[in-house]
């Protein structure tokens, strides 16, 4: 144990100068102090991998069962977890990882199993809260912390008036990154991914491009009425007149720092594996012990009974999507290719089971 905890240690300040670069938002220092010891603990850890509690769970609840959010739910209690078909909001991240009750088992991803501690879920064994790989979730789990289209005050007290909007957020290809826009005068501004260490300025006011802008920012050129591209092009910004040099807003572009593929619900499966089922399986005609659950991994009338719709309907039976109920969390999603996959059925957190209601996601 002892050996382990000298060789992390080593290992934890020798990753400092590359880790530091991969943190991503919102756990880098575009949003929180940033500093590895926000969750790390260098001596006397009570947790594993150097965390400063004794669970990984309990590291994350020790800011995300304080933070406030209406956004995302926050904060989130640990009585929220949920007791199939009795209470709860959110998947477990405290159980036993093996639960013959629902068919779970050890996941079958070695980076999950390694998060595996003392046989338990955490939440790092379905979250990597060191980076948001993108590719591992579908496009409409991106967040950003300013709503596209909703003008923001400033994040800085003073009188400064002026407001912020998200114009546009491509989660095709919008990297997850912290954002501090800074109005330098009446006509520039700059921007800051690490809360004011190094800036940005764009070259024309519709952010063509954009270079490097010195320690104390002069930035660049900005209209009001003007749509301004960020130094990722995947978002625009546009500010109303009336901002005082020097104020700021914070905001940030993220994905659910997942540990494993989940664009079909696919990560579920790497514990829940035995409701890999097709059709194919799930129709069989057995009298045996089998158990069986709703096919997934496949697109709506793979089986040609034409009895599927061609697209599903809202899960309280209304019309989804655009011509129906503005409730985009009752919508049951497909995944690439149209294929049905648990998250079309499950969210695995602010879940609670009522379609009628607007869920925080
Ligand atoms: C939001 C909380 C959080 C922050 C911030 C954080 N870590 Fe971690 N880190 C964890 C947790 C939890 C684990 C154990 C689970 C795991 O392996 O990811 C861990 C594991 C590690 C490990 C060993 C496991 C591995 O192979 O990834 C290293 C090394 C590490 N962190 C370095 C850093 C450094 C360096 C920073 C600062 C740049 C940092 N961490 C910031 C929570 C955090
Ligand atoms: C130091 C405080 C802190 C700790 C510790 C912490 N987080 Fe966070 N985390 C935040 C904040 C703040 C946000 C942004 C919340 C918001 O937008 O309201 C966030 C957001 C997230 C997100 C959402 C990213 C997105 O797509 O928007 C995930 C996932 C997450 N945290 C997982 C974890 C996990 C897993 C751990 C433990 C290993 C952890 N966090 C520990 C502060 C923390
Ligand atoms: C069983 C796996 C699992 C566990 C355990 C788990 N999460 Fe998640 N979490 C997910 C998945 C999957 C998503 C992505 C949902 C989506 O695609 O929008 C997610 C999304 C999130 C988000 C973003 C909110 C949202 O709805 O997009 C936050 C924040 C978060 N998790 C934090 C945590 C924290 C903190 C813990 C532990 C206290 C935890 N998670 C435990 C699977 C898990
Ligand atoms: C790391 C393994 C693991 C992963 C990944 C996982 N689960 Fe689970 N799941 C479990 C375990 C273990 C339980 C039983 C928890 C308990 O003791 O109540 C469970 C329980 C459940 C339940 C019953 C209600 C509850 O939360 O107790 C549902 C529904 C569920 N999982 C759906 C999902 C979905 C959907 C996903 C993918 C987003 C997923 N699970 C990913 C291990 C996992
Ligand atoms: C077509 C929608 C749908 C899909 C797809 C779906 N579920 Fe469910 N699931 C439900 C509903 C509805 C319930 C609650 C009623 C019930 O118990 O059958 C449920 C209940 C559960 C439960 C708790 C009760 C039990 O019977 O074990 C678990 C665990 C679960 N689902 C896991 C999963 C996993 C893992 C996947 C992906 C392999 C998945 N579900 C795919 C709709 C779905």
């Amino acid at each position: 144990m002892r050996t382990t905890r000298v060789f992390l240690a080593a290992a934890l300040a020798l990753a400092v100068p590359t880790l530091a670069a991969a943190l991503d938002a919102p756990h880098d220092r575009s949003y929180l102090p940033g500093n590895c010891q926000e969750c790390h603990t260098l001596h006397n850890a009570l947790g594993a991998s150097l965390t400063s509690q004794v669970t990984i769970s309990d590291a994350c609840q020790s800011c995300h069962s304080t933070h406030t959010s209406a956004r995302l739910g926050f904060p989130w209690s640990s009585t929220d977890q949920a007791v199939a078909g009795v209470s709860g909001v959110h998947h477990r991240w405290d159980a036993a990882v093996i639960n013959a009750t629902v068919g779970a088992t050890t996941p079958n991803d070695p980076e999950m199993v390694k998060r595996v501690i003392a046989g338990k879920l955490e939440c790092s064994v379905c979250h990597n809260q060191h980076a948001a790989n993108k590719a591992f979730a579908p496009a409409t789990s991106m967040n950003t912390s300013f709503a596209v289209g909703t003008p923001y005050p400033k994040t800085n007290a003073g009188t400064g008036t002026a407001t912020l909007t998200l114009q546009a957020a491509d989660p095709l290809t919008a990297l997850p990154k912290g954002y501090r826009v800074q109005v330098v005068s009446a006509t520039n501004v700059a921007v800051s991914h690490d809360a004011g260490l190094s800036w940005f300025k764009p070259t024309s006011n519709t952010g063509a491009a954009w270079v490097a802008d010195t320690a104390v920012p002069v930035g660049g050129p900005f209209s009001t009425a003007v749509d301004l591209a960020l130094d990722d092009p995947a978002l625009k910004i546009r500010l109303t007149a009336g901002a005082v040099a020097g104020d700021y807003w914070n905001f940030y572009v993220s994905f659910p720092m997942l540990r494993s593929p989940n664009l079909t619900g696919s990560m579920c499966l790497t514990c829940h594996q035995d409701r890999a089922q097709g059709h194919a399986y799930v129709e069989v005609n057995d009298t045996g012990a089998k158990v069986f659950s709703h096919p997934v991994g496949e697109m709506l009338n793979t089986n040609a009974r034409n009895y599927d719709l061609a697209a599903p309907l809202d899960a309280d039976g209304g019309v989804q999507g655009t011509n129906g109920d503005a409730n985009t969390t009752n919508d049951l999603v497909l995944g690439p290719g149209g294929v049905v996959g648990c998250t079309s059925c499950h969210a695995p957190h602010n879940a609670d089971s009522n379609s009628l209601t607007v869920d925080p996601r």
